[in-house]
């Protein structure tokens, strides 16, 4: 039975969470994960889990993630597969980081893969990479803050589980750049991609979180 507090978007809902890097997207995704009961699937934090496991496998990720490139999706196309096979995405699931370049959409497509819609958070350049280097995320439950706009109570300390919270090794400024100009490069183009199925739904992310969690809320329902 379905809980009082609990909201429904319909049937099943697959969404994909679109935008520059520190646009929001893992932020806003938290939070309708708690509203409508889809989980959020972070390609980025899937490999961070790998990255923990001291393999060669995370070697080889770190090169690739501490340098802003993007992985080969003979690496993540997998890892995704397996996610996406668990019984929490039946329903439908938020996807976060995932496509990054039209092949990778394409290959959802060719997997039978049914996306609803794309959000887009639209953050001006020079506000993400603000919002980069002052984000700040939990090393226990992966919680992000922003030291800036969004802090924890107690410096350091995740409020959540009083974790230890850490900058992401990919959020030095040599790093941000390369990661914007992927992003320009090879993401950017799936707005096109998305408008044209006319799946895309575009959403101001340059406002406070609440506002913006409303904006996506109320778009996602029309
Ligand atoms: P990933 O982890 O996916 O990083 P990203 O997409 O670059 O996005 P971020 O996590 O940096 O930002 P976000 O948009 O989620 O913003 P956030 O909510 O944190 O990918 C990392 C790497 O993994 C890639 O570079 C690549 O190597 C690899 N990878 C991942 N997926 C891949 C794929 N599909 N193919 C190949 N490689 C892949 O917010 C940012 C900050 O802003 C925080 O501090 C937050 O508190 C703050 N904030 C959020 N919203 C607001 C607001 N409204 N106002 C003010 N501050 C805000």
């Amino acid at each position: 039975m379905r809980r009082k507090s609990q909201v429904t978007l319909g049937d099943k809902m697959n969404l994909i969470f679109l935008g520059a890097p520190g646009s929001g997207k893992g932020t806003v995704a938290k939070k309708v994960t708690e509203k409508f009961s889809i989980p959020q699937i972070s390609t980025g934090d899937l490999l961070r889990e790998e990255l923990k496991k001291d393999s060669r496998l995370s070697w080889e990720l770190k090169s690739y993630m501490d340098s802003g490139k993007l992985v080969p999706d003979s690496i993540i196309v997998p890892m995704l597969k397996v996610r996406l096979s668990k019984k929490d995405c039946e329903k439908g699931f938020i996807l976060d980081g995932f496509p990054r370049t039209i092949a990778q959409a394409e290959l959802l497509g060719k997997e039978g893969v049914k996306i609803e819609k794309a959000v887009l958070f639209d953050v001006p350049m020079k506000e993400v990479y603000d919002r980069i280097v002052n984000r700040r995320t939990c090393k226990s439950c992966g919680a992000v803050y922003n030291i800036l706009t969004i802090p924890p109570k107690k410096e350091g300390v995740c409020d959540k589980c009083g974790g230890e919270l850490y900058s992401r090794e990919d959020q030095r400024p040599e790093v941000i750049t390369k990661r914007l100009e992927v992003y320009a490069k090879e993401t950017e183009p799936l707005i096109e991609y998305y408008r044209e199925k006319k799946k895309l739904i575009k959403v101001d992310a340059n406002q406070i979180p609440e506002k913006v969690l409303q904006a996506t809320i109320e778009k996602l329902r029309e």
